[in-house]
């Protein structure tokens, strides 16, 4: 799963889904970025986040398990090699759909975080959704909902301050076309997705969420 990532890592830094939008821009936001603020943005891809927290003044630490999206340090979401605490804030952004298991990577960003946990991804838009994903991208494990969501980021000992869905559009030839996806699978994935696209655009949901430590 790394190897394939890493092969795909100059097309997440051009992919103009991931560069910007009106998402990344609130994410920021809600990161309260200020010099001195010690950020880890885990699942780093391109580095978009981090690279908007650092114009921001913040220090970032870049986390990903692809040696090819060449972060600061390589690790996946659910073992990372920081001590408690060790962040003001953690962001995860478009990545934990891919995340074998989404309870222990949730566990452990809250558990280096002590105070912020920032996170979007993809919202979960029902079965048939979650069978064209996982067709054009094998590594794609689930999208969840936003009360699934509530209560990964509870459970782990954050309360939830902030919510908001993004309704966005992107290139369907474009998605497919970025993690490689065998055309005997497109002409799938486009039945399944038929009522989402118009005009060769793909309607997507994504969330992002912003949650507090309650314990610090
Ligand atoms: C869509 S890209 C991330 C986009 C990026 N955060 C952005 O805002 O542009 C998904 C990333 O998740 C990473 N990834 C895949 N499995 C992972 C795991 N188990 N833990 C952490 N990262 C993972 C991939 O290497 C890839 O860089």
């Amino acid at each position: 799963m790394t190897d394939v990532w890493s092969q795909r890592a100059e097309a997440f830094r051009e992919s103009p889904t991931h560069r910007e939008g009106p998402d990344l821009d609130l994410l920021v936001e809600w990161c309260e970025p200020e010099p001195d603020v010690k950020v880890l943005d885990v699942a780093t891809g391109g580095g978009h986040v981090a690279r908007r927290l650092r114009e921001a003044g913040c220090t970032v630490v870049t986390v990903d398990p692809a040696p090819g999206m060449k972060a600061d340090v390589v690790a996946p979401a659910d073992h990372l090699p920081f001590e408690d605490g060790s962040f003001d804030v953690v962001t995860c952004r478009i990545a934990a759909h891919h995340f074998p298991d989404i309870r222990a990577a949730v566990t452990e960003m809250a558990r280096v975080s002590n105070r912020l946990l920032v996170i979007e991804d993809n919202v979960f838009r029902g079965e048939r959704v979650e069978e064209a994903e996982q067709l054009r991208d094998p590594t794609h494990v689930r999208c969840y909902s936003e009360d699934e969501w509530k209560e990964l980021v509870t459970h782990a000992g954050f309360e939830v301050e902030q919510i908001e869905h993004f309704d966005r559009r992107q290139s369907l030839d474009a998605w497919l076309e970025r993690v490689d996806t065998p055309p005997e699978a497109a002409a799938r994935i486009r039945d399944l997705l038929a009522d989402r696209i118009e005009d060769g655009m793909l309607a997507f949901e994504s969330i992002v969420l912003k949650a507090r430590s309650s314990q610090k």
